[in-house]
C-alpha cells in the first residue's frame, strides 16, 4: 500500500479483517518492520483518539514517532496557490510539505473540512497536496470528506460484536450545537456499503449526504422505522451537505437524540459513536452508560486499524 485515504485502498475487506485479528492478537510481532523508520503525524485540527492510537500503532511497529500540531508552535501555513503572501501566514504549504517529507518515512495527516468552499473540501485539497508534494506515503487521519481509520475500526468492532452474519446497521443523524463535517458519516457509509450488511441511513430532511457515499444504502426518513430490528445504532451529527445549505445547521431537534425509547425498537442493538460525543445531545446518559454501548472497545480498535494500515505501508516501502 502506498497511500491510505479510503476503503478503496485497503483491498479485500475479509483479508483486512484477518490482518486486524492478527495485529490485535500479536501487537508486537512486527517490531523489526518499523525499526529506524520515522512516522510523522500532522494535525491541523484537535484530536484525542487519533493522536494516541496512531502513535501507539507506530510504537507497536517499532517506529520512531513525531507529532506536529500545525496551529501550536509551527508557522501558520498558506494553503492557496498564487496568493500574495502579505498576510499573517509566513510559510507556504508548497515548501512546508516537502520539508516535512524530508524528515520522515511515512506521514499521517488530519485536516478537516473548512466549510468555506464545498469544492475545496470535496476535492481534498490539503490531503492531495501532501500526496503530491511530500514524496512519502500518506495516510488520512480524517480529511475533509472521509475518516477511514475510524471506519475500519468501526467495521472491526461490528465484526467482533455481531450476533448474525448480516446485521442491520443503522447510521442515524443526531443533534449537535456546532456544524460538523460529513467525513465520519460519508466514510462509515462507504465502508458499510462495501460489506453485505443491511445498511440504513436515517436523518431529517435536508441532511442528505453526497450520493457517492450513500450509494446502495437505504435512506429512511422515519427514524422509528429505521431503528426497528436494528443490530447496531451508529450515531453521528453532520452539517448539511446539499446546496445552498452546505456546512449549515438546519436542525437541533432532540427528538433525534439516541435514547432508550427508540433503542427499545431495536433488536437489543449495540450503540456506537466515534467519540468525542456530546451526552444528552447525541445520546442519552442512559444509553451510553448501558451494557449495549460499545464506544470504548470501538475507540480501542483505533490502534488496530492504524496498525494494519501502517504495517501495509511499511511492507510497501
Ligand atoms: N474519533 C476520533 O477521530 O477522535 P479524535 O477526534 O479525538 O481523534
Amino acid at each position: 500500500m502506498r497511500n491510505f485515504t479510503s476503503v478503496h485502498d485497503i483491498g479485500d475487506l475479509k483479508s483486512a479483517l484477518e490482518k486486524a485479528k492478527y495485529v490485535k492478537e500479536n501487537p508486537f510481532a512486527d517490531q523489526e518492520l518499523g525499526k529506524n523508520k520515522t512516522l510523522l503525524l500532522i494535525f491541523f485540527n484537535s484530536s484525542l483518539r487519533t493522536r494516541l492510537s496512531t502513535q501507539k500503532a507506530g510504537l507497536n511497529l517499532g517506529m520512531n514517532v513525531i507529532v506536529l500540531d500545525i496551529n501550536q508552535g509551527a508557522w501558520k501555513l498558506e494553503t492557496e496557490k498564487g496568493v500574495i503572501m502579505d498576510g499573517d501566514k509566513p510559510e507556504h504549504i508548497l515548501e512546508a510539505i516537502p520539508v516535512m517529507g524530508a524528515y520522515c518515512d511515512v506521514i499521517g495527516v488530519r485536516s478537516f473540512a473548512q466549510f468555506e468552499e464545498k469544492a475545496a473540501d470535496y476535492n481534498e485539497v490539503i490531503l492531495n497536496q501532501f500526496i503530491q508534494y511530500s514524496g512519502k506515503p500518506i495516510f488520512s487521519m480524517e480529511a475533509a470528506t472521509r475518516h477511514p481509520l475510524q471506519s475500519f475500526a468501526d467495521l472491526i468492532t461490528i465484526e467482533e460484536f455481531k450476533k448474525t452474519e448480516k446485521p442491520k446497521v443503522v447510521l442515524t443523524w443526531a443533534p449537535h450545537p456546532r456544524a460538523l463535517p460529513q467525513a465520519v458519516p460519508n466514510s462509515f457509509a462507504e465502508w458499510m456499503n462495501a460489506t453485505d450488511y443491511q445498511f440504513v441511513i436515517t436523518h431529517p430532511e435536508g441532511y442528505e449526504l453526497d450520493e457517492k457515499f450513500v450509494a446502495n444504502a437505504i435512506v429512511e426518513y422515519d427514524k422509528e422505522k429505521a431503528y426497528k430490528d436494528a443490530d447496531f445504532i451508529y450515531a453521528k451529527n453532520w452539517a448539511a451537505y446539499q446546496d445552498p445549505n452546505y456546512g449549515k445547521i438546519l436542525s437541533t431537534d432532540r427528538a433525534w437524540t439516541v435514547e432508550s425509547k427508540k433503542m427499545a425498537l431495536t433488536n437489543n442493538a449495540y450503540f456506537m459513536h466515534c467519540l468525542p460525543v456530546r451526552r444528552n445531545m447525541i445520546v442519552s446518559d442512559e444509553v451510553i452508560d448501558s451494557q449495549q454501548s460499545i464506544v470504548i472497545p470501538e475507540a480501542a480498535n483505533r490502534v488496530v486499524s492504524a496498525q494494519v494500515v501502517l504495517k501495509e505501508i511499511l511492507l510497501g516501502l
